[in-house]
Formats: structure tokens, sequence, C-alpha cells
């Protein structure tokens, strides 16, 4: 019997072990996944402790996600990269991690927009937090010419230029409209769009008519920005799907079959999140 989980403090609303549920009833594996409430202090010993457990690995969400990159024995590249990990597996008695949120975030993009990828266009990034790191990645790894990061406290958007060298340039969050008029991609990043988090003040009437339109905030499903970019009649792209696709890398490295995300899956996570 395989065994993963979830960790994190706090962890109850996460959805994981829905997805994972899913997928071991859909493949017949018999395996669990359960969340597991771990505290700061006790990060360390639960890692360590994984392959005693009984864990085939992890997945790691907040606060543990930059902590639990330094305790790894071998860390991929995208990981160190973005600065977190989301996922953790035992292999030959050590500790690895790796960060799925790119691949999440990139595959559903090109599964819902593939048009995207045709031009040789700036992408804008709206905030520059640890998801935002992540996206930023991907788009690097994608080859776009440009990756214009826009945050309220431009500090932290200086960092993540600095961080990923020429290919990333941040700008003031005033600038965030009209730096986006030429963009393949605009994403929000930042919690606004989640219940009572206020308003991007996006002016999506100056934004190319190609633009692609997307947001990790996933609860509401059609967030305030993605809903006046579908009436606008531009693309856009939800939020549920990166969360659903980043969790298969993990699934494939615990269980040993890659899932795939199906459209019951979708339905089921988006009538939970409906409540
Ligand atoms: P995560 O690591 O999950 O991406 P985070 O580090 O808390 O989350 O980042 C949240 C992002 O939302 C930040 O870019 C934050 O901007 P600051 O760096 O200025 O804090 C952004 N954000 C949150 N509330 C905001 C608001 N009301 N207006 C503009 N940006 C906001």
């Amino acid at each position: 019997m395989k065994r993963a989980c979830v960790i994190g403090w706090p962890i109850e609303h996460s959805r994981s072990p829905l997805i994972h549920g899913y997928w071991l009833e859909k493949y017949g594996i018999e395996g669990n996944y359960t969340k597991v409430a771990v505290r700061p202090e006790e990060l360390e010993s639960f890692i360590h402790g994984l392959a005693g457990n009984g864990y085939a690995g992890c997945n790691v969400t907040v606060p543990h996600k930059e902590h639990v990159l330094r305790i790894a024995d071998d860390r991929e590249a995208v990981a160190v990269a973005v600065g977190a990990a989301n996922t953790v597996w035992i292999e030959g008695g050590r500790i690895k991690v790796t960060n799925t949120d790119a691949y999440g975030y990139m595959t559903y993009l090109t599964l819902k927009a593939p048009q995207w990828s045709a031009r040789r266009a700036p992408v804008s990034v709206l905030g520059a937090g640890g998801a935002a790191r992540a996206i930023v990645y991907g788009f690097l790894e994608a080859g776009v010419p440009e990756v214009r990061v826009f945050n309220r406290t431009r500090a932290r958007a200086d960092e993540i230029a600095a961080h990923f060298g020429s290919g990333v340039a941040a700008y003031d969050w005033t600038a965030r409209s009209e730096g986006s008029r030429d963009a393949a991609v605009l994403v929000n990043t930042t919690t606004i769009g989640m219940k009572d988090q206020g308003d991007l003040g996006m002016d999506l009437a100056r934004l190319d008519k190609r633009c692609v339109v997307s947001d990790i905030v996933y609860v509401p499903l059609e967030t305030e920005l993605l809903r006046n970019a579908r009436s606008r009649g531009l693309a856009t792209v939800d939020g549920l799907g990166m969360l659903l696709h980043q969790a298969v890398p993990g699934f494939a490295t615990w269980f040993g079959t890659r899932p795939e995300v199906d459209d019951v899956l979708y339905e089921r996570i988006a009538a939970d999140i409906r409540g």
C-alpha cells in the first residue's frame, strides 16, 4: 500500500486529498493520500521520518515551501530557481524535492489557450510572491522574449528581475494597464480577486485583442478579472486548472501512474469550491 500526503500549517482547507483520491480510485491503485498538519518546528523531523512512516513522499504547502528546499538532499533546478518546493519524494534513501507550480501553470495555459505561444510578445505578471516566481520561471523556460513583473511593493518585483536576469523587467504597480498593452498573456498571481480582497483595477480595454487573461486565484472559480476579460471577448484561463495539473508529477512519482486531468475531476473540485 503506497502512501502520500500533503503537509501544511494549517492544512484543513487543502483540496489535494480530493484530487489524489480521485486518481487513486480511477486507476484502481491501492494507496492513500491524506492531509497532515505539521507545525513549522516539526517540519524537519516529519520530512526525515517520511520513509520510516511508510510514505513515498508528500506535497508541501504554506508555510513550509521554502524550508523544505533547505532540508532536501537533492533539489531539482526548477525548485532552486523558484526558491521553494511543493513536492517531495524518497529515492534511494535520499530526500528529493521539486516545484511543480510552473509545470501546472504552463501546461494548463498551453492546453486552454495554445495560441498564446505563437506570439513573440511580452507577458505580464501581476504580483511578486512565490507563485509569481514559479510562473516567471515557466515563461522564461518557454522562451518568451520578456516577462514584465508589476508589483505593489516595487522592491519585490526588482528582486525577481535581479534573480532571473535580463529576460525579466520590474515595473511599478501603477504601470500595469499601460505596460500590458502588447502582452500575449496577462496573469494575476496576487491574492486580489479572492473573496473580499479588493479589485485589481486593470483597464482591460487597453489589452491587445489576442491577449490571454489568466488568474491563479480559483476561489471563486471565475474571478472578476476573468469575468471582465470574458465579457470583452478575450480568451481566459482559470486558476483551478493549474491546481489540478501541478498535482500530476507528484502522483506519477509516488504511485507509478501518470494521471490525467479529466473533466470529471475538474467538475468534482469545481463543485467543492462552489460549496
Ligand atoms: P504567494 O507566495 O502565494 O504568491 P505572497 O508572497 O503573499 O503569496 O504574495 C502575494 C502577492 O499579492 C504580492 O505580490 C502582494 O503584493 P506586495 O508584494 O506588495 O505585498 C500582492 N497583493 C496582495 N494584496 C494586494 C493589494 N491589495 N494590492 C496589490 N497587490 C496585492
